[in-house]
C-alpha cells in the first residue's frame, strides 16, 4: 500500500499564531512528508506491502515502527485542528471527559501536565479503551496507543519540530495554546 499525505482542510497559515505558517511548511510538507516516504521505501518486499497503517504500527519495530507510527501520529494530528476550533468537546465525548477527569479544564490540565513530562520527543494522547472508558497515555518517539490496544483520539506532538519556531523552548506554552484550534467534532468522530 502506498502512503500519502493527508489533504489538509486549512491553509497553511491559518492556525497561526497558534501553529504559525512556517511551522506548518516544515512540520507538515517536510516532517511528515518524509516519514510517509522513508515508509512508502521501507515496506516492499517486506510482509508489510499490502498491510493498512494500523497494522503496521501495531506489528512492526525498528525502522518501519518508527516511520508508520510517525504517519498515523501525524495523520490524527493535523486533522485535529481548524481556525474556527478551539470550545469544548460536545455528547459522549464530553460525558467521558468529565467521568474520567471531573470536568473538561481538569481534562486539560492533566493533559498538557503529562505532554510537558515527556522527556525528550514524543506525543501525550487522549485515547478510549474497548469500553469507551478514556485514559491519558503518554508515548515516546513515534509511539502510538493503538500498540496497547487503545484507539487514538487526541494527540499533542511534543517532538521540537512541532513547536520550536514559535516558542522555542515553551512547550507548556505551546501545549496549552493548541486548545483553540482542536476541532473537537473531527475529535468526537474517533470516539
Ligand atoms: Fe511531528
Amino acid at each position: 500500500m502506498k502512503f500519502e499525505l493527508p489533504k489538509l482542510p486549512y491553509d497553511f497559515g491559518a492556525l497561526a499564531p497558534v501553529i504559525g505558517k512556517e511551522t506548518v511548511e516544515l512540520h507538515y510538507g517536510k516532517h511528515f512528508q518524509t516519514y510517509i516516504t522513508n515508509l512508502n521505501n521501507l515496506i516492499p518486499g517486506t510482509k508489510f506491502e499490502n498491510a493498512d497503517l494500523e497494522t503496521i504500527v501495531k506489528e512492526s519495530d525498528g525502522a518501519i515502527f518508527n516511520n508508520a507510527g510517525q504517519t498515523l501520529n501525524h495523520n490524527i494530528y493535523f486533522l485535529s485542528f481548524s481556525p474556527n476550533g478551539g470550545g469544548a468537546p460536545q455528547g459522549k465525548l464530553a460525558e467521558a471527559i468529565n467521568a474520567a477527569y471531573g470536568n473538561f479544564e481538569n481534562f486539560k490540565k492533566e493533559f498538557v501536565a503529562a505532554g510537558v513530562s515527556v522527556f525528550g520527543s514524543g506525543w501525550v494522547w487522549l485515547a478510549k479503551d474497548a469500553a469507551g472508558k478514556l485514559q491519558v497515555s503518554k508515548e515516546a518517539n513515534a509511539g502510538n496507543p493503538v500498540t496497547k490496544g487503545l484507539v487514538p483520539l487526541l494527540g499533542f506532538d511534543v517532538w521540537e519540530h512541532s513547536y520550536y519556531l514559535d516558542y522555542q523552548n515553551r512547550r507548556a506554552d505551546h501545549l496549552n495554546a493548541l486548545w483553540q484550534i482542536i476541532d473537537w467534532k473531527a475529535v468526537e468522530a474517533r470516539y
